[in-house]
């Protein structure tokens, strides 16, 4: 089928919208089982998130929650502190709430190791990761992901919430796009 739109400057699709939808779901059903009896709060992390958490929350047979959050990472690059600014907190206290995080991609983990130890000092009860994606050949830090969708290898993505340049995010499967794309740059980022 010929490209059109967005697709042109896709270079390969590397998980389709078909094998999110199937994943999501799964994910869905174990969330619906492990917290049977609860009321989980669903912390996204925005803006990367919104689009698997939306999906996520209507295959979660539970009552339950949701917040969000905005952080960025000091100095990309520059630093392995993982120190994250908060640029939009919690919205609520989660004391002795059972908070599971949904996140678009995990890639150094160093975010999410930094908002891990944050929230458990607020005093949530159970702290767990939902991640749509995870590259494991860039991790720095050890981090437990419980509820994660797909490994991908080490190239910028875009599609299903995540961004290039603040674009991209509307695309309905995870691609790797075209070097052209990235040309007036230098190169992709990460
Ligand atoms: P970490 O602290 O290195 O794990 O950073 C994770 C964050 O970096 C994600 O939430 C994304 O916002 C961003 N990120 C990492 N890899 C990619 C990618 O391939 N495409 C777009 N954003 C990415
Ligand atoms: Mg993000």
């Amino acid at each position: 089928m010929e490209k059109t739109g967005m697709m042109l400057d896709v270079r390969e699709v590397l998980v389709s919208s078909e094998e999110i939808q199937d994943k999501v779901r799964e994910l869905g059903e174990r969330i619906t089982r492990d917290y049977r009896d609860e009321k989980p709060l669903l912390v996204g992390i925005l803006n990367g998130s919104v689009v698997v958490l939306s999906d996520l929350m209507r295959h979660i047979d539970l009552p339950c929650e949701i917040a969000f959050m905005a952080v960025s990472s000091y100095g990309a690059g520059t630093t392995t502190s993982g120190v994250v600014r908060i640029l939009k907190d919690l919205d609520r206290d989660i004391t002795g709430r059972h908070v599971l995080i949904v996140e678009d991609i995990v890639d150094t983990g160093l975010t999410l190791s930094h908002l891990r130890r944050s929230l458990l000092s607020r005093g949530a009860e159970t702290l767990e990761v939902c991640a749509l994606l995870s590259k494991p050949s860039r991790r720095e830090v050890d981090l437990e992901i419980k509820y994660l969708g797909f490994e991908v290898p080490d190239e910028f993505v875009v599609g299903y919430g995540i961004d290039y340049a603040g674009s991209y995010r509307n695309l309905p499967d995870v691609c790797v796009l075209k070097p052209e794309v990235f040309e007036k740059d230098t190169g992709p980022p990460g």
